[in-house]
Formats: structure tokens, sequence, C-alpha cells
């Protein structure tokens, strides 16, 4: 597991020019994926995965994708501001380096009732990597980011119910489900299940590769978590 920042691919020559690199340094290294800082060349691959029906389906509650001014606004005033205190990341696969999507702590709560939480949120963008176990491990290492390195008690979620692929994959890692309620979004006033989650440091297993039990250990793609009893309350 390789923590420390990396040297980026190219740095801008003149100084206070926007850094002009193709590929931001390195947060956390993984097995399957690794997380670096975003860096603008990201910002078109971003615009293209938020303009994605399907994503939108899954991701926002609205149910509608981004246009482009949308999704530029989000990327500039949100995810780069939220890189610059580390706490947003680009997800980019560990055999070719190519960016495949994006993850962020958001929504950073103070310590009420003793408790410092934020909000996860992640798209794995290019959809012919979904199901490979890049989202389960992407969301293990922004857990540890959250634990290790921003000192978090809680790491909380919503997920539609329609999204079992998330589900699983949340579930994995040691999310507990602590709620769910309804919304009713757009014109049409479509119905939604949101699911809330959250996972506790107490509960969080830091290397379920090496401390699980399940079987399917070692499998290459697979990320094994022993997830804590359900009916625990957070
Ligand atoms: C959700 C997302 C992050 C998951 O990442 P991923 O790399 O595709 O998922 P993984 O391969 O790590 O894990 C998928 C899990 O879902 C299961 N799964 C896959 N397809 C499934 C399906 N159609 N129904 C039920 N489970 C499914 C897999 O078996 C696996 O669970 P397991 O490890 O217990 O076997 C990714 O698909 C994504 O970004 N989707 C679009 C945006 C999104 O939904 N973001 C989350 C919003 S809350």
């Amino acid at each position: 597991m390789g923590d420390a920042p990396d040297t980026p691919g190219t740095a801008a020559a003149s100084p206070g020019a926007e850094p002009d690199v193709a590929v931001g340094a390195l947060v956390r290294e993984g097995r399957l994926v690794r997380l670096r800082t975003h860096v603008p060349a990201n910002r078109s691959a971003f615009q293209r995965w938020y303009a994605d029906e399907e994503i939108a389906r899954l991701v926002r509650h609205d149910q509608e994708p981004l246009n482009e001014v949308q999704s530029r606004g989000y990327f500039d005033t949100i995810i780069l501001p939220l890189t610059a205190r580390g706490l947003a990341y680009a997800i980019h696969e560990v055999a070719t380096d190519a960016l495949i999507g994006t993850t962020a702590l958001t929504d950073v709560s103070g310590r009420r009732w003793g408790t410092r939480s934020a909000l996860f949120r992640i798209v794995i963008g290019e959809k012919d990597r979904w199901g490979r176990g890049y989202g389960t491990e992407a969301t293990w290492l922004v857990a540890r980011e959250a634990f290790e390195t921003h000192g978090l008690d809680q790491v909380r979620l919503e997920v539609f119910r329609h999204n079992p692929r998330a589900l699983a994959a949340y579930r994995r890692v040691g999310f507990r489900i602590v709620g769910e309620h309804t919304e009713w979004v757009g014109p049409a006033r479509t119905q939604l299940q949101v699911v809330e989650m959250a996972l506790d440091r107490k509960h969080f297993v830091p290397d379920p590769i090496s401390t699980a039990e399940d079987p399917r250990r070692g499998e290459p793609g697979m990320v094994s978590g022993a997830p804590p009893p359900e009916s625990e309350p957070v």
C-alpha cells in the first residue's frame, strides 16, 4: 500500500498559471484502483459521466443528467475545491492508470454528539469498468482516507433502492443500513426509495484482504470484507 503522494505528470511552466497536469498526484494505492487528486484535465470526462442518463438515474435525486454548464460548475466549484482540501479523488485503474471515476467526502459535519462524519459519493463513470470490484475497492480506500487521514468517526451515504450493485459494494466494505425514506421527485413525482447507510470507524476493517474470512479472499478483482451485523445501531 503506497500512501505517499507522488509527482504529477507534467507541471506548468509559468508560476500562477492553472497547473497543466495530465494526471493528479497519488493519494492512495489499491490492488485494482488508485485514488489520485483531481486535475482540470479530468473535467471533460467528469462532464461526460454526469451527462449520462443511466448514471443520472443511479446517483441524482432529481434523476436528471447534468447539462454542460451544470457539470462544469459542479466540477470547478465543488470538486476541485474539495480536492484541494483532500476530500475529492479521481479513481484510476491500476492496470492502465486510466481515469475511470470520481469519489468524494462531502458535507463534513462538526463534532455533533461526539461524532464527526461526512457523506460519501462515488461514480465509476466508465461503464465498461462496472462489476470488476473497482467500486468496492475505491469505497474502501476512501473510508481509509476518512478515518486515517481526516480522523472522521463515521462515513454516511445515501443509495437508491434500485441500485443493487452499489448496495452490494457498500455492504462488502462494512456499511450498515441505518434508515430508509421515500422521495417524490421531478414533474412526474417519481417515487424514489432512498436507503441510508453508515460505517463507523470502530467497525471498519482496515485491511479486509488479510483479515477477512471470506473464501473468495485473494481472487482477482475481489475485495473481501467481513461486514458487521446489520442490526447493530450506529
Ligand atoms: C456503484 C458502483 C460504484 C459500484 O462499483 P462497481 O465497480 O461497479 O462494483 P463492484 O464490482 O465493486 O461490486 C459490485 C457488487 O454488486 C454485485 N452486483 C453486480 N451487479 C449486480 C446486479 N445487477 N444486481 C445485484 N448485485 C450486483 C456484485 O456481485 C458485487 O457484490 P459482491 O462483491 O458482494 O459480489 C459503480 O457501479 C458505479 O459507479 N455506478 C454508477 C454510479 C453509482 O451508482 N454510484 C453510486 C451511487 S450511491
